[in-house]
């Protein structure tokens, strides 16, 4: 229950004073209006006697309601804004309501809604209240069976959780489905469509000898896009199979496509509900980044329904043991796949730019957060990525065979139950013997710690010392920090880059990974001829910001010789981030060092390409904001676009003779060496542009593609260059993909990050076009997240216009969709650090946002930042 000032605390749970066993729902669905009727099994909790019965619902109105069959008397019952109580109830009963609900008026997308002539549901986290009377919490998990009625014309398709059990006529231009969910499945993964769609399928045994029938479905026209989705459900399937041992656990598994959809996609029980940019997928309309995030989301979905939906959440609090866990699920099934080293730095990548930025931001949350306002404010990159980053840790900590142990052991003790983080790190504890106590801080602990290492050589007796230091810094109501136990993997190379055998019995550690679980760390290798090479946090196993005082010329070195792909990548990106931020004290051997590195990277054909190519890509705007004290948003955008120039004219044969020379791998369709092929020829080909003014390469890669990865490679190398051809390739390319949502929304986010002061002009020219839809998330993440995630520059504008642009359409925006609004309000988390006068610009700005907004979660948002 919320208290006075509207905040849920996790230490205010309690378990449910009713439970639902059983619901029975019939729908007569109609985008106008839909009746719900809902047969509940409720019981009450022998421990909290004479609790009254409290319901939640929203937005509902009701028609009739009755107990055990008998009508209620109007006195017995009470309704408000936020649900229905009914008091006296005297024991276990079964409770029927019926409401009538309004599709059609539906913009927030939450609770059943209308897009496209069909119907959709999204639940998580709280909008099955919107559909019914019910105990949304997702410790109460009834078994299900539901029947849809509707006008065959319009909805001839009929899906819901479960299996299908039945279907008919009913005579009058209408028909029925009927679903049986087994599973005891809390609301948040209830879920129906109803449409006029088709499907591709397939059928799969599973590993215990039955038989699923798996289908993927979306508009008719899109169905010949949905072939890859399909097969990345079949490789889901027999992974989880594989890697975790879980099993699938329906007849059936179904996916359907929505163009209207907030997030990436909805785990919902045996009927996953996507946004349809991570289904729709051909050679013609999506990149090689769009056919690896569908396979990664529909692999995420996929797992879920062991951990998360077998195994799922007592509170909200505990969101990271299932969206941690899963994305770590989801990282090791596209790592198994394709190429590990190149998923771990773009996890990597991701994590830095980003969580980190929430993390030392106004934003900052621990992985399970103690409070909140509004829970879908906390779907967010520290609860998914940095959860999976502590999921990591736990592997290496125990090892994979004994994380499975442990991984069995959780499945097993909670399968059907609604479990905590204490739950999973006790079965883990149990399985390995550890005493995980101290590693439960990650999940408490908001901040980034930071990692110092300072090292001594004894030439006389041979004797290396590490000191390892590690420090978590404040962050919003969290003024202290307590040590964490990390594991932190190292090694040691010899001045030629051959890695040194470490002494075994160095004090405190064991072989090349150490535990910190103190403040301080002393390390101590004795018998070495010279002084060593010290490598650290192989694979980034500990998300931390780790300072060793490296020289450029050690940097190139780890470049060449560490073992670590992981690592020869972020040498990389350590020696361009100090070239970038000026903090060698030989800036001039520091900027040769890279040339070099690079150089040699370009060249070398033994060598992945798209590992050469994420090397090639310097640290991004809010990855180097993430490394100083104060964002100078003009200094690190003017060192960037400087220190690019100079490795493109440095390079310019050489990246030229390589462009060439992978046009033939690249002419490929999606095996792993042709879409690794595009990728380092079209960051050479972005190189090429900066030095060629008539951009004739881009032109003629734009003008001949044959893949959309090619094609709009090109057209972001035009747009971005600021090319003559910009214009008339924009043009075409929006003329050619006019009827399609999602390309229109690549163009679009194009032209919005364009690094160039007119992109806001441009946007406010798309707010007054038909292009402009504020009811579809994706066509404002297009528009508004480019320009605030994507486009430092414009949306940095020393007069604060940028910030203005964003600022204005929230109102708007949010009486639509909070989520979309709250979450594009985050776009200010890092203002604080901002650099002279766009500080005050923030400042300004979001106080004048203060009483434009109106949903709890814009609300919530607003008074963290401000706070
Ligand atoms: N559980 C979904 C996923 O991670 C995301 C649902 C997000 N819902 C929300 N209301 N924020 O796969
Ligand atoms: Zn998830």
């Amino acid at each position: 229950m919320p208290r006075d000032d509207g905040s849920i605390h996790l230490s205010d749970y309690r378990a449910p004073a009713w439970r639902i066993v059983h619901a029975d729902l019939e729908f007569d669905l109609d985008a106008g209006a839909t009746e719900v009727t809902a047969h509940l099994r409720l019981q009450p909790d022998p421990e909290q006697p004479d609790a009254p019965l409290r319901l939640d619902g929203e937005d509902l109105q009701l028609l009739d309601l009755r107990i055990d069959g008998a009508p209620l008397p109007s006195d017995a019952y009470r309704v408000d804004a936020a649900g229905l109580h009914i008091e006296g109830l005297d024991g276990a009963c079964t409770l029927t309501s019926r409401v009538r609900i309004r599709p059609i008026a539906n913009m927030r997308l939450e609770g059943l809604y209308a897009s496209r002539g069909a119907l959709f549901t999204q639940c998580e986290a709280e909008g099955f209240r919107r559909i019914t009377w019910f105990v949304d919490r997702p410790d109460v998990m009834p078994t299900w069976r539901i029947t849809l009625r509707a006008e065959r014309a319009q909805y001839p398709v009929l899906l819901a959780n479960g299996n299908p059990v039945e279907a008919g006529d009913l005579g009058d231009g209408r028909h029925f489905a009927t679903w049986h969910n087994p599973h005891p499945t809390p609301a948040y993964l209830f879920a129906v469509v109803a449409g006029d769609f088709g499907c591709v399928e397939s059928r799969l045994a599973r590993a215990d000898g039955r038989e699923v029938a798996l289908a993927v479905w979306a508009a008719h026209e899109d169905v010949p896009r949905c072939r890859y989705a399909l097969g990345a459900v079949e490789r889901a399937l027999r992974w989880d199979e594989e890697r975790f041992g879980r099993v699938y656990d329906l007849d059936v598994f179904n996916v359907v496509a929505a163009q209207d959809f907030t997030m990436g996609a909805m785990e919902n029980k045996g009927l996953n509900i996507f946004n349809a940019r991570y289904v729709l997928a051909d050679e013609d309309t999506a990149t090689d980044a769009d056919y690896m995030g569908i396979e990664s989301v529909v692999g995420h979905e996929y797992f879920h329904n062991w951990s998360g939906n077998r195994v799922t959440l007592r509170d909200w609090f505990q969101l990271s043991l299932k969206e941690g866990l899963t994305v770590f699920r989801d990282q090791e099934f596209t790592s198994d796949l394709h190429s590990r080293a190149v998923k771990r730095i773009e996890d990597v990548r991701l994590l830095r730019a980003r969580q980190f930025a929430e993390d030392a931001g106004s934003l900052a949350h621990p992985v399970r957060p103690p409070s909140y306002r509004e829970i879908n404010n906390f779907y967010t990159l520290t609860i998914y990525e940095k959860g999976a980053e502590i999921v990591r840790m736990l592997h290496t900590l125990l090892g994979e065979a004994r994380f499975r142990v442990g991984m069995d052991l959780y499945f097993a003790r909670n399968d059907g139950r609604a479990a905590t983080v204490e739950d999973f790190l006790a079965a883990h504890a149990e399985a390995s013997g550890r005493d995980l106590s101290q590693f439960a801080r990650w999940y408490a602990q908001a901040g980034t710690p930071h990692v110092e290492v300072k090292d001594d050589f004894d030439a006389d007796g041979g004797t290396y010392t590490l000191e390892i230091a590690q420090r978590t810094p404040p962050t919003p109501g969290q003024p202290d920090k307590a040590p964490l136990h990390l594991p932190l993997r190292f090694a040691l190379y010899d001045a030629e880059g051959r890695r040194l055998k470490v002494d075994p019995r160095a004090d405190d550690g064991s072989g090349d990974r150490i535990e910190l679980t103190a403040a301080r760390h002393r390390l101590r290798f004795h018998g070495l001829p010279s002084r060593p090479l010290p490598a650290f946090n192989q694979g980034f196993c500990a998300p931390v910001k780790l300072a060793y005082d490296y020289t450029p010329s050690q940097l190139g070195l780890l470049a060449r010789c560490e073992r670590d792909p992981f690592n020869r990548w972020d040498a990389l990106q350590r020696l361009a981030t100090g070239v970038l931020l000026e903090h060698f004290t030989d800036a001039a051997a520091a900027g040769a060092a890279l040339l070099a590195a690079l150089g040699d990277l370009i060249d070398d054909e033994g060598q992945d390409p798209a590992f050469a190519a994420e090397c090639l890509l310097l640290p991004d705007f809010d990855t180097l904001a993430e490394a100083v004290p104060s964002i100078d948003v003009d200094a690190l955008i003017g060192a960037r676009n400087d220190l690019l120039d100079r490795i493109a004219l440095e390079h310019v044969e050489r990246l030229d003779r390589r462009y060439h020379a992978l046009a033939a791998a690249a002419a490929g369709g999606l095996e792993p060496a042709a879409m690794s092929a595009r990728r380092l020829r079209n960051v050479c080909l972005d190189l090429l542009t900066r030095l060629d003014p008539g951009a004739a390469l881009a032109q003629a890669q734009f003008d001949a593609a044959r893949s959309m990865t090619d094609r709009l490679g090109a057209l972001r190398c035009l747009v971005h260059h600021d090319a003559p051809g910009r214009q008339a390739a924009l043009d075409a390319f929006a003329g050619r993909y006019a009827t399609d949502p999602l390309v229109t929304d690549k163009w679009i986010a194009l032209v919005a990050s364009r690094p160039h002061p007119d992109a806001l002009l441009d946007v406010r020219d798309l707010f007054a076009t038909q292009l402009w839809t504020p009811t579809n998330p994706n066509r404002v993440r297009a528009v508004l997240g480019s320009l605030s995630r994507m486009n430092p520059l414009a949306f940095h504008a020393p007069g604060g216009e940028g910030y203005a642009l964003l600022a204005e359409s929230l109102p708007e925006l949010d009486g639509i969709n909070p989520q979309v609004a709250a979450r594009l309000l985050a776009g200010f988390e890092s203002w604080r650090r901002l650099a002279g006068a766009r500080r005050n610009r923030v400042e300004a700005v979001l106080q004048g946002l203060e009483g434009r907004l109106s949903s709890p979660d814009s609300l919530e948002m607003l008074a963290r930042l401000r706070a």
